[in-house]
C-alpha cells in the first residue's frame, strides 16, 4: 500500500477528524489520521503528498498545549492547519494568537481578501463557513498573507504558497461550510498534486493481491454475522484465498425473519462466492440457556457467552486455523485509539475464545470507512439488500424483546418486523437515516377479535433519525402507513392484538428497548 498516493492528517484531537479524512476521500485520494505524537520521521517515512493539522479543543498559547516539531513546516510538503492547526502554524513561524473577545461558534459570512489564492480560487468572494473556537490569529507570520476574513476574525483564512504552507480558522470539512468541499479539493489535488488514484476497484485488486502475499497457503477463519462488515470482508477473502477461508456463521434464532437463510444463500454451497461455509443452528441452544431469564444484561451476557462457547468449538473442530480474519473497519481503529486497534468481537456480543491460537489477525477493511465498505461490497457483488443493512444490534432480536425470550415471541417480533419493513419500503421511506423495526412488549392485554375475547401481546414499532446513534428522535411516519402496518400485523401475526407507535427520542429512551 505505500506507493499510494496519501495524505496524512495530524490530529491535534479535533472531534471532525473523520470528516477530514472523509472529504479528502471524496477527492480518490487515500489519506490516514495519525496522532500528533507519531514520530516526524515516521510521517515522513509514508511519504504523504500532503499533510492537515486538525483542530483541537486546546490553546496554543498554554503551555502543554499538543504541538509537533516545527520542521514539519519546512519539508516542502504542502501543509493545511485547521483551527487549532493554523493557529499553532501561525505562532510556531512567529505570528501570533489571542483570545477573541467573544468565542465564534456557528456560521458565519466569509469575505475573501484573494481571489488568486490557490486554495480559494473559485470559491466565491462572500460565502458562508463554520466557526468553532475561542482563540484566533491576531498577526500572520512573516511572508504569509490573509486570504479571508469574517466580521469577527479577521485572519479567517492565511497562506504562504512559496512555502505551501496554508491556514483556516473555520471548518471547511463540515457540511456547513458549503465551498468547503471545493477547498479541500484545492488543497488535495491542486496544491498537493494527487491525482485521485484511490477508487475501490483498485482497492479491491491490491487487497487482493496483498492478502494473498500475507495469507500464502494458510487457512483463515472468519465469524460471519450477516452484518455489513464481516460479509464484505467474507467477499474480499474469498477472492482473496477461496477455499482456505472458513466463515462460520452461528445462528443465534434471534435474527429478523429469513435472514440466517438469506446469509447462506449468499455464502453457502453453489452461491457465487468460493470458500467453505460452516452454519451452526444454535437457536435451540440459545434459547434453553435463555429459559427463564429476564434482566436485559443478564440476557446479553448469556447470548455473549453462548456465541463465545458455540465459535470455540467450531474452531477447535478446524484443523490448522493460521490466521483469525476480523471485519474492523477504519471507524473501529480511529475510535480505540489509532494505531491500536483492539480486536471486535464477532457478532458485538462478546470476546472471542481466547484458547485458539492463532499467528494473526487479518483485518482487511481496516483502512475503509462504511460507505466505501458498501461500495466494495457491491463491487464484489453482494445484494444490495446485505450492503445497504440496517444496523442491526449483536444479541439480535434479544434486545427487542422485552422480558423472558421463547421461540414463540421470537417469531411474533420476526414477523412483526417483517410486515413493518415490507411497508416501509412500499410507502419508500428513506431508512437510511435511521433505524427501524419491530419490538415486542412484554405487555399481554384483553382484546376482541370476532366476537371472542383475546389476551395477548403488543408490539411496538420502532422508528428512529439519527447521525451518530448516541441521540435520536422518533421519526414521524405517515399515519396512513402506521394504520396499514397495525392492520396487517393484527391480521397476520398471530399472538397479537395491540399495536403501538414510539414515540420516545433518545435521551431519555435508548433506540432498543433492552
Ligand atoms: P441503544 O439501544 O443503546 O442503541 O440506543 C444504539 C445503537 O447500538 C445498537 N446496539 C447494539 N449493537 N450490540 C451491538 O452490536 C449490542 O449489544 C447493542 N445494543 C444496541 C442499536 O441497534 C443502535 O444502532
Amino acid at each position: 500500500m505505500m506507493e499510494q498516493e496519501r495524505i496524512i492528517i495530524l490530529d491535534f484531537g479535533g472531534q471532525y477528524k473523520q470528516l477530514i479524512a472523509r472529504r479528502i476521500r471524496e477527492c480518490n485520494i487515500y489519506c490516514e489520521i495519525l496522532p500528533h505524537t507519531t514520530p516526524l520521521k515516521e510521517l515522513t517515512d509514508r511519504q504523504p503528498k500532503g499533510i492537515v493539522l486538525t483542530g483541537g479543543p486546546d490553546s496554543v498559547n498554554e503551555p502543554d498545549s499538543p504541538g509537533y516539531p516545527a520542521d514539519i513546516l519546512r519539508l516542502g510538503i504542502p501543509v493545511l492547519g485547521i483551527c487549532y492547526g493554523a493557529q499553532w502554524m501561525a505562532k510556531t513561524l512567529g505570528g501570533s494568537v489571542a483570545k477573541a473577545d467573544v468565542s465564534e461558534y456557528g456560521h458565519a459570512d466569509l469575505f475573501l481578501d484573494a481571489a488568486d489564492s490557490p486554495l480559494l480560487r473559485s470559491i466565491s468572494s462572500k460565502t458562508s463557513c463554520w466557526m468553532s473556537h475561542t482563540d484566533r490569529i491576531t498577526a500572520v507570520p512573516e511572508g504569509f498573507r490573509v486570504t479571508a476574513h469574517t466580521e469577527n476574525c479577521p485572519v479567517a483564512a492565511m497562506e504562504n504558497p512559496t512555502l505551501r504552507l496554508y491556514g483556516v480558522q473555520f471548518h471547511p470539512e463540515v457540511v456547513h461550510t458549503p465551498e468547503g468541499s471545493a477547498m479541500l479539493w484545492h488543497f488535495a489535488r491542486d496544491i498537493c498534486g494527487c491525482t485521485g488514484s484511490w477508487h475501490m476497484s483498485s482497492f479491491v485488486q491490491t487487497q487482493i493481491q496483498a492478502l494473498q502475499a500475507q495469507i500464502g497457503p494458510s487457512r483463515v477463519l472468519l465469524g460471519l454475522s450477516g452484518g455489513v462488515d464481516s460479509s464484505v470482508a467474507a467477499a474480499l477473502l474469498s477472492r482473496a484465498i477461496g477455499k482456505q477461508l472458513v466463515c462460520v456463521f452461528v445462528d443465534h434464532g434471534l435474527l429478523r425473519k429469513d435472514e440466517g437463510d438469506e446469509v447462506e444463500s449468499v455464502f453457502g454451497q453453489n452461491s457465487g462466492f468460493d470458500l467453505q461455509f460452516i452454519r451452526v443452528n444454535a437457536q435451540e441452544r440459545f434459547y434453553q440457556a435463555l429459559q427463564g431469564v429476564t434482566d436485559p444484561e443478564q440476557k446479553r451476557k448469556i447470548i455473549g457467552e453462548q456465541f463465545v462457547r458455540i465459535f470455540g468449538e467450531e474452531a477447535k473442530k478446524l484443523s490448522a486455523i493460521d490466521y483469525l480474519a476480523q471485519g474492523t473497519i477504519y471507524p473501529d481503529i480511529i475510535e480505540s485509539g489509532v494505531g491500536g486497534a483492539v480486536i471486535k468481537s464477532h457478532h458485538n456480543v462478546g470476546g472471542l475464545p481466547d484458547t485458539i491460537p492463532f499467528r494473526g489477525i487479518i483485518e482487511p477493511l481496516r483502512l475503509l470507512f462504511k460507505d466505501e465498505v458498501r461500495a466494495i461490497g457491491l463491487e464484489l457483488g453482494l445484494p444490495p439488500s446485505m450492503v445497504y443493512r440496517q444496523p442491526f444490534p449483536g444479541p439480535g432480536l434479544g434486545v427487542r424483546i422485552v422480558g423472558e425470550i421463547t421461540p414463540e415471541k421470537v417469531r411474533i417480533v420476526q414477523e412483526a418486523d417483517a410486515v413493518f419493513r415490507e411497508e416501509l419500503s412500499r410507502a419508500s421511506i428513506d431508512i437510511s437515516k435511521g433505524q427501524f423495526f419491530a419490538a415486542l412488549t412484554n405487555l399481554q392485554s384483553v382484546g376482541v377479535m370476532g366476537d371472542a375475547r383475546t389476551y395477548a401481546y403488543a408490539v411496538v414499532l420502532r422508528g428512529v433519525i439519527t447521525d451518530d446513534f448516541m441521540t435520536a428522535r422518533a421519526a414521524r411516519l405517515p399515519y396512513e402507513l402506521l394504520d396499514t402496518v397495525m392492520n396487517r400485523i393484527i391480521n397476520e401475526v398471530k399472538g397479537v392484538n395491540r399495536v403501538f407507535y414510539d414515540l420516545t427520542s433518545k435521551p431519555p429512551a435508548t433506540i432498543e428497548l433492552e
